[in-house]
């Protein structure tokens, strides 16, 4: 038993993140009786309006975001009843003096949720110290982008750290909050079958792809400072790789997980200048077409400077320097304006070491384990079987173990990501958040690869909307006598 009984302050909370993810998360919590009676919500924006408004506001939003066969009026007046607002001028140190008075002696844990721009998490952290609004027991929830760079990076973690502890500070990456990646853990570590198999021995390489029918979303001011590299790669691509690469942790604990990750991103292999032309490809969208509809290229998206080189998609050869690995490639991908929504992990296997069927079928014999993470979450396992009839003789056929978890376990509904991160940080559970130096040592490897394309090749190739990026990226793959798994 928990006690998740939290006194939720949410900075930025007329923003968009608040309004998409935070709220509507809090609305399914509600709804599926998980928020502490006591548990209250203080909301806080610049925005000069009253408690009463932003109630309102609130209600509004979340009627018209949350599906009708899931609307529940009682829940959503019980979370609306929950929530006061304050207006507040983040940086103005006399605005935090009555957030104390909010808490009234509560006895509940202070959650304090920067929905803010990172450039604020400092300032918000010592304006609340400085009042005296937070005590050993706070734990404050902080969003990416963590810095543009290792050194930007550091600033933040710093500010943060002078203010909390590292087990008060959450780091979200919202990808260790789908359903189907914490099920990344159970499958290697729970499946005997799976973890004995998990090495250099067993798999001849990886492929993850995450891909977005989606451009920028009129985001260009945060999306063409940063590309896909450090929006993608750098945190929900690297920390995929890291779950499927790991070595098993002692214990569910949320350091036993992370120092394991941590192994994993030291032992990245830095792409230097001579690995360009076969371990990158990056690339920029053009107009073309997106699920039907005809759409601009990036150069020509809202506010767009016609003559940035920041990229839109991303494939990499990326190689881990260690025992289990060696020789193992990882070839991951992510864009966007690809043909689908689509995240994806393929475990390629070796095939068995002596063969002795019709030589014609040979490029059959490998196993592969599809894991699906969104849509459609599950998994298949490719295996080989004699194909059936008496004329076949011993033909093989490749065919599927499947398992697709809303069919198998019959739930109606995959939780949003946001509802189990919050939910942990009421628990005080950080297996799921990102530590300070998985940060780091993510960015170390990220920032000399873009030092190895700024100073050699600035240029991301161009691929027309709705489809699988540049073709350059196909090459990369190929090269290796391999191809990008397709689901035919
Ligand atoms: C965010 C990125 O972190 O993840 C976005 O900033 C991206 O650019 C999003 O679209 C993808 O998340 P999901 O959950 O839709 O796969």
């Amino acid at each position: 038993e928990f006690d998740t009984r939290s006194d939720l302050m949410i900075f930025g909370a007329l923003g968009d993140l608040a309004r998409r993810k935070l709220f509507p998360a809090l609305y399914q919590l509600e709804r599926s009786g998980l928020l502490a009676r006591e548990s209250r919500v203080l909301a806080l924006a610049r925005k000069n309006i009253d408690t009463e408004e932003a109630r309102s506001l609130l209600a509004t939003h979340l009627q018209d975001r949350i599906a009708d066969a899931e609307l529940d009026s009682e829940a959503l007046a019980r979370l609306v009843g929950r929530v006061e607002y304050q207006r507040i001028d983040f940086s103005e140190p006399s605005h935090y003096e009555g957030l104390n008075g909010w808490r009234d002696g509560s006895s509940n844990a202070l959650i304090v949720y920067m929905a803010t721009p990172p450039s604020l998490y400092g300032v918000i952290a010592r304006n609340l110290r400085d009042s005296a609004c937070c005590t050993r027991k706070t734990r404050v929830v902080v969003e990416k982008p963590i810095g543009h760079d290792l050194e930007t990076s550091r600033i933040i973690n710093d500010q943060l750290a002078d203010v909390y502890r590292e087990d008060q500070i959450f780091r979200i990456d919202h990808y260790l909050g789908k359903e189907t990646v914490q099920n990344l853990i159970a499958l290697r570590f729970a499946n005997n079958f799976f973890a004995s198999q998990w090495d250099q021995n067993h798999i001849s390489h990886v492929e993850i792809t995450v891909a977005e029918s989606v451009g920028i979303e009129g985001r260009w001011g945060y999306f063409d400072k940063a590309g896909q590299i450090r929006d993608m790669i750098q945190n929900h691509l690297l920390q995929l790789l890291c779950l499927i690469a790991m070595d098993p942790p002692a214990d569910l604990s949320a350091d036993s997980i992370r120092d394991e990750k941590v192994k994993v991103l030291k032992a990245l292999k830095p792409i230097t200048p001579d690995l360009m032309e076969t371990h990158l490809v990056r690339g920029q969208y053009a107009a073309g077409s997106s699920l039907g509809q005809s759409v601009p290229g990036y150069l020509d998206e809202e506010g767009a400077d016609r003559n940035s080189t920041t990229e839109t998609f991303v494939a990499l050869k990326v190689e881990i320097e260690n025992w289990r690995w060696a020789g193992v490639p990882f070839y991951i991908r992510t864009g966007k304006r690809l043909p689908e929504k689509l995240s994806q992990i393929i475990i390629h296997f070796k095939p068995a070491p002596h063969y002795i069927f019709d030589p014609d079928q040979k490029h059959l014999a490998n196993n592969k384990l599809i894991i699906r993470l969104q849509p459609d979450e599950g998994m298949t396992l490719q295996i080989l079987t004699k194909d059936q009839g008496l004329d076949k003789g011993m033909r093989l056929r490749r065919g599927p173990l499947e398992l697709t978890f809303s069919e198998a376990f019959g739930a109606d509904r995959t939780p949003d990501a946001y509802e189990r991160l919050l939910w942990e940080v009421m628990k005080g559970s950080q297996y799921l958040f990102v530590r300070r130096d998985e940060v780091e040592h993510a960015w170390r490897w990220v920032d000399r690869l873009i030092t190895t394309w700024s100073d050699h090749d600035p240029y991301p190739k161009r691929y027309a909307s709705g489809t699988w990026g540049p073709v350059a990226s196909i090459a990369m793959i190929t090269r290796d006598g391999r191809s990008w798994y397709e689901d035919a």
